[in-house]
């Protein structure tokens, strides 16, 4: 008897402790508020949620049984996964003509006035199968997936009509439930007016707001809600009223804002308490003080900055001496930022905008996840959040946003298993 319940007691606790793995002999990198850091550090997933996080020396004695399993790092960093919460990954054809017309001289803006821009991959994405448009967008996503990134905002907006919006939307979600990655929808059906809608914009922006968005709301679709607020697009007033029924139905919002001029888009933005507000070249410190007050995030797009050739800057001291959490993203698209790395945007970020290194950490992770409404899940290692974790073969955090063009990630956990793993040696000297 006394022996069946030793034996007993002993299938309990390494039952407790099945799907239990400690990942250890690792530098962490919580990005948690503090920036915290463990070297040597170790961390305990089960179940796919972080158990436990620290120093190695104080991992408990329950985690150092058989029964547990146990994989050393060999002294490699771990971050969370990243994140990238700007993207508009899905789309057919690609816009090679216009970078070419740009180099002699012509205007993101001007092309987009002719015709181009956005609605010619418009017309690219129409014309794509769901398929066509899945087997396209792939490739991306396992570039980003290789940088070990773990969670990723995708954007419709290459539809403009409602068919066209939903097969977008779908993708995202085919995307999400074929690779080991989480995916954030946002509906941009209010990205260009499109040309059955020419010099209608307010009819245009009406369907949007009080046809589309429900329906594709209620289909399960949309997990937020974004708008192109720019000369070249859609007004102050459009805005008002896509939010005012964004709102009505708890739907996040987020906006392009004050990309390539200054219409109050972060003031309006600020009003609604939007998740982000993103690429914020044009935004004034005026604008810095309402996003502050609202906590509204910060999304800056250096990749976009950089294709346009942009001169002006988004408001990095302002930005950052009223505390306003500023995330990084690829802002991956045909357009502005054709390709798809949030690395060397990350690096992007430090060389053009002036950002610190802890900084792009912080902006491809923590303030990522809060530009999502994620930040209780992921973006931070803590005991409760998701066990998606990056490793990377670099000697210092300095590293992530050092290189451009060149990969330091070794390998990508998901849910507490690799899900990629590099047969490269770790670079710890
Ligand atoms: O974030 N500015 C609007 N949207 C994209 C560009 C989209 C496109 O040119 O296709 C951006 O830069
Ligand atoms: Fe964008």
């Amino acid at each position: 008897v006394k022996q069946i319940f030793l034996r007993s007691l002993l299938n309990l606790a390494s039952d407790m402790q099945k799907d239990t793995t400690v990942w250890r002999n690792a530098r962490i990198a919580t990005c948690d508020a503090t920036m915290t850091v463990f070297d040597p550090g170790a961390i305990v997933s089960r179940e796919g949620l972080i158990i436990w996080v620290g120093a190695e020396q104080d991992l408990p004695q329950e985690f150092k049984q058989p029964a547990v399993i146990n994989e050393d790092l060999q002294q490699r960093w771990l971050t969370p996964a990243l994140i990238d919460c700007h993207t508009h990954l899905i789309y057919a054809g690609n816009r090679a003509d216009e970078f070419a017309a740009r180099l002699q001289g012509a205007s993101y803006a001007q092309i987009a006035q002719r015709g181009g821009g956005i609605n010619s991959t418009v017309r690219a994405t129409r014309a794509a199968s769901e398929q066509q448009l899945f087997d396209l967008s792939v490739p991306r996503l396992q570039s980003l997936l290789a940088e070990g990134v773990g969670c990723i905002e995708i954007k419709s907006g290459y539809g403009l009509n409602f068919e066209t919006e939903a097969k977008m939307l779908r993708v995202a979600r085919r995307l999400a439930a074929s690779f080991p990655v989480t995916i954030k929808t946002t509906f941009l059906g209010a990205h260009a007016v499109p040309p059955e809608y020419q010099n209608q914009t307010d009819q245009y922006l009406q369907q949007v707001a009080f046809d589309w968005l429900p329906r594709l709301h209620d289909a399960g679709l949309v997990d937020a809600v974004d708008i192109f607020c720019e000369s070249i697009a859609f007004n102050l007033q459009h805005a008002d009223l896509l939010f005012e029924q964004a709102q009505k139905r708890n739907i996040p919002i987020k906006m392009h804002a004050e990309q390539l001029t200054n219409l109050g888009g972060s003031k309006l933005a600020a009003r609604y308490r939007a998740l982000s507000c993103d690429h914020l070249e044009y935004t004034t410190a005026e604008d810095v003080v309402a996003l502050a007050g609202a906590g509204t995030v910060a999304v800056l797009l250096p990749v976009a900055f950089y294709c346009l050739a942009e001169k002006q800057l988004p408001p990095i001291a302002a930005l950052r001496s009223h505390g306003v959490p500023m995330a990084v993203a690829s802002d991956s698209n045909p357009g502005s930022a054709p390709g798809a790395s949030l690395l060397l945007a990350l690096n992007m970020g430090c060389r053009f905008f002036g950002l610190h290194a802890a900084e792009v950490l912080a902006g491809a992770t923590r303030h990522a996840a809060r530009a999502l409404g994620e930040q209780e899940q992921r973006g931070s290692l803590s005991v409760g959040r998701c066990a998606d974790f990056a490793v990377w073969n670099i000697q210092s955090l300095d590293e992530i946003g050092y290189w451009s063009g060149f990969n330091p990630c070794h390998g990508l956990i998901r849910a507490g298993r690799w899900v990629s793993r590099s047969n490269s040696h770790a670079n710890t000297h």
